[in-house]
């Protein structure tokens, strides 16, 4: 069931777990994740990058394709499609034009009234349609999509203006994490993202959850983080698996074969991640 992300963030707000979403880059990537979140019994999030949806074909392919897989793989937990960083309200629209049940209005690099215009317009436009919507404030840097940004802390003052003046359904606030791997140790504002927390009732999200420690990660969950975006770390956990795979089996040119050796690694990945987030 395709579902926004209403619901099961404030869920997992009050039950203090945090929902993860996992970005996908094919038909094989968003067949792992759902089967793997199913035999868990979790909601989950699928995170389209602008890049990645450009890549599977556009925003109508992916939603039909992740559409299909549920009816198909007769999934049944809650399934959030989610835009990750959308950079302007026409990327936006297309993607809830297209059947996206979230989106993320990423105008972060603006200066803060011109971000709150540009959410606002999306809001407006996403809560017609059911659709909800998070937002992005200070700066969250690193490598992602192959664009390589610096990073800015997010103040309370300018997560206070951008969700009063927006109506956003879910804050992802910069505050330390980054996109990518991290060079040396993460470190995050705990004590800004507590009191964001107590002076905002909407869910927080956590970017750049690749390579944050078990942990930083319950701390993040204690201070309010309902939401965690992996990307990286499946990438990787399926390229080590892959990289072996031809290293054994040089003469496999199957594309099934090649691109499937990749699955159970990303699949004990998602499995680590889904315990991880739920304080298991
Ligand atoms: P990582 O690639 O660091 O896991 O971050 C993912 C992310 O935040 C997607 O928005």
């Amino acid at each position: 069931m395709l579902v926004n992300g209403d619901k099961i963030l404030h869920d997992a707000k009050v039950g203090k777990y945090a929902v993860p979403q996992f970005n996908i880059n094919n038909l094989e990537w968003t067949k792992n994740i759902l089967e793997e979140c199913q035999n868990q019994n979790i909601a989950v999030i699928l995170g389209v990058s602008e890049g990645a949806a450009k890549y599977m074909g556009g925003y109508k392919v992916v939603s039909a394709m992740v559409n299909a897989l549920i009816e198909e793989l007769n999934i049944t937990i809650p399934v959030c499609l989610h835009l990750d960083h959308g950079t302007s309200f026409e990327s936006c629209k297309k993607a809830i034009d297209a059947g996206f049940s979230s989106v993320m209005i990423d105008a972060s690099k603006h200066e803060l009234e011109e971000n709150i215009r540009i959410t606002k317009e999306v809001v407006d436009y996403a809560h017609e349609f059911n659709v909800t919507v998070e937002a992005e404030v200070g700066h969250i840097g690193g490598t992602e999509d192959n664009i390589t940004a610096s990073s800015t802390n997010a103040t309370l003052e300018d997560c206070l203006a951008l969700v009063n003046g927006t109506n956003i359904d879910s804050l992802a606030p910069a505050l330390g994490s980054v996109h990518g791997l991290y060079k040396g140790e993460p470190n995050l504002d705990f004590e800004t993202m507590a009191r964001i927390n107590e002076n905002l009732s909407i869910p927080l999200v956590l970017h750049g959850g690749t390579g944050i420690p078990d942990y930083d990660i319950k701390k993040a969950i204690s201070c309010g983080i309902s939401k965690i975006n992996i990307n990286t770390e499946l990438q990787i956990a399926w390229h080590e698996a892959v990289k072996k795979f031809v290293s054994e089996n040089p003469n496999s040119y199957d594309p099934r074969k090649v691109i499937g050796s990749g699955k159970d690694a990303m699949k004990e990945a998602i499995q680590a991640k889904i315990t991880m987030f739920n304080n298991k």
